[in-house]
């Protein structure tokens, strides 16, 4: 029997704790060069190596086309039939890999049964809830094949962040979800992360690069940390992430909460308060007795400067 030679990256750390923890529908919600697309790939070519149908899915034909390159070179030594406009390649011992965009509604592989469906980018899918669970969830129900869903929190609106919640739920024993920053690739240089922070905005860096589930609803007022605190604080509370006073003589400030949880005008409930919270779980840290806070209360945070 010939003997083939296929050469795959070592799953970094961060790749073997999921690898290891991995149940029948993982969620990876990780941060942009992570290493998602090259983890998917990996289980891809397990389970196709070992003779099953498998399928990854791109949000469009675009996107399919550097993973497609790449499988066509890391499986050429096991490939016994390629097709080009089909993106199928047929391996020895039986195993396919499949691939197909999701960009129409996802319904073109209809009628295919997979042991693996892999969903790269998942977020950039225009309807992920209907190419699921009218698409693709059925194709593994033959084989009882397992899923991996790939992506970068896309705020918490999105269906992904639903997806991502059955993981953590322990009524769904079959789903597993993964939260990692960047940094946990170690083939990414830890200054270019931190060069990254200094170009982006605090939202954008902490979903993209600490894959952070943000939300964007608040996002009309920005930067609120520049405008209300001096240089030196916010350094330090960005460090170190922690509740901190302010001088409060020379640094008095007007925020309005939102505390029914909507979003009512900020005047309409606001107070004179001379201190700053840098988020909802630091605020009940900060807030003195008297004043009607929660940290389950305090959802929204409004802020006016005033000096
Ligand atoms: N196990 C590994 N061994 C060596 N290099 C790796 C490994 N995993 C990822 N990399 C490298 O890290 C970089 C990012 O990997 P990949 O493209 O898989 O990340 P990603 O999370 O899909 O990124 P994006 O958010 O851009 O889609 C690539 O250069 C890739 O070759
Ligand atoms: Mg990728």
């Amino acid at each position: 029997m010939p003997e083939f030679k296929l050469t795959l990256p070592r799953p970094h750390a961060a790749q073997q704790t999921v690898i290891d923890g991995a149940k029948r529908f993982n969620f990876l919600a990780c941060g942009r060069r992570w290493g998602k697309t090259q983890l998917g790939m990996d289980r891809l070519i397990q389970k196709a190596l070992a003779g099953a149908p498998t399928a990854w899915f791109s949000p469009s034909y675009r996107m399919l086309g550097d993973t497609w390159r790449e499988l066509c070179e890391v499986l050429a030594p096991v490939i016994t039939d390629r097709s080009q406009q089909e993106r199928r390649l047929d391996l020895i011992g039986g195993g396919t890999v499949e691939m197909w965009s999701l960009d129409a509604a996802g319904d073109a592989a209809r009628g295919r049964r997979y042991a693996t469906a892999v969903l790269d980018e998942c977020a950039l899918v225009p309807d992920l809830e209907h190419a699921w669970q009218n698409s693709i969830r059925p194709m593994l129900t033959d084989y009882q094949g397992d899923a991996w869903f790939l992506t970068t929190p896309r705020g918490l609106q999105h269906y992904t962040k639903r997806l991502f919640d059955r993981g953590v739920d322990p009524e769904r024993p079959d789903w597993a979800s993964w939260q990692m920053p960047t940094a946990a690739n170690p083939h990414i240089k830890p200054e270019e992360i931190e060069a990254a922070r200094q170009d982006m905005s605090e939202l954008a860096f902490e979903q993209e690069y600490l894959a952070a589930w943000v939300s964007w609803e608040g996002a009309v007022f920005r930067k609120i940390l520049e405008a209300v605190l001096p240089y030196s604080i916010r350094e330090e509370m960005k460090r170190w992430r922690q509740p901190h006073w302010l001088d409060q003589e020379q640094h008095g400030h007007v925020i309005g909460v939102d505390w029914a949880g909507r979003a009512v005008p900020v005047t309409s409930r606001c107070s004179v308060w001379r201190g700053l919270t840098a988020s909802c779980a630091s605020w009940t840290a900060c807030a003195p007795q008297n004043m009607p806070c929660s940290a389950a209360d305090c959802r929204l945070l409004y802020t006016v400067t005033g000096r």
